[in-house]
């Protein structure tokens, strides 16, 4: 895989779209779930706008993440900050591996239980929801680490492109 000086203004476009499209897909879930048991207990749903902002929301993240990383895999990353000691290294590196396949994993999750109603399937969707907060905090904790602490001006990496 290429290394890149920096990130490209696609990959940098699609990290900070990803990250929009997260907020409502965690605040407005009350209607699809509510929707979800009234399906499994046989009762009719109607049409809402939070239940389509639910689906077509994580849909669009799911393609969002497929095409981040069909990019990366062509353009590649650029290697991490030189002051960057290398256990800080390892984690920051594991906690991007997790967050690419937790936001596969929960899209897919949540269309095997919505429209496959695979049971299994929705309660990993929900048992995702803790893990990706946990992620995110770390991500954006190790990123003010590196501008508060180390002073590298990483967040830099991710606005522009380079
Ligand atoms: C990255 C994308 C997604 C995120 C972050 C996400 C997040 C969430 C969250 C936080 C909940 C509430 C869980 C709870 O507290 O019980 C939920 C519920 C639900 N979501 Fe998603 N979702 C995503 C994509 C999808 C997609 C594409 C579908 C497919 C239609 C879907 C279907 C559902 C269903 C059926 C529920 C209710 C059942 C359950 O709680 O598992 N989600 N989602
Ligand atoms: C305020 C919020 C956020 C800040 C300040 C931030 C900052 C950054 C920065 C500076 C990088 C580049 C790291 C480097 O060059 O080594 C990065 C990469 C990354 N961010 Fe964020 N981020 C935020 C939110 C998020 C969210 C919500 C997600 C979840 C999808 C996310 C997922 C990622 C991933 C997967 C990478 C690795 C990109 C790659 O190398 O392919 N970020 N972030």
């Amino acid at each position: 895989m290429p290394t890149p000086k920096g990130y490209s203004l696609g990959q940098i476009r699609l990290h900070w779209i990803v990250a929009l499209l997260l907020v409502p897909q965690f605040i407005l879930h009350d209607t699809i779930k509510a929707d979800f048991i009234a399906i499994g207990k046989g009762e009719a749903i109607s049409f809402s706008p939070l239940l389509a902002a639910h689906i077509f929301g994580g849909i669009a993240l799911l393609l969002l993440m497929i095409w981040r990383l069909a990019l990366r895999a062509r353009r590649g990353a650029p290697r991490p900050p030189a002051d960057e000691p290398a256990a800080l290294q390892a984690v920051a590196k594991a906690v991007h591996v997790a967050l690419y396949a937790i936001l596969l994993l929960l899209p897919l999750s949540g269309l095997f239980a919505w429209f496959g109603h695979v049971n299994a399937a929705a309660q990993f969707h929900e048992l995702m929801k803790l893990p990706l907060l946990a992620l995110v905090g770390l991500h954006v904790l190790g990123a003010l680490y590196h501008q508060f602490v180390l002073k590298n001006g990483l967040i830099e990496r991710m606005k522009r492109a380079g």
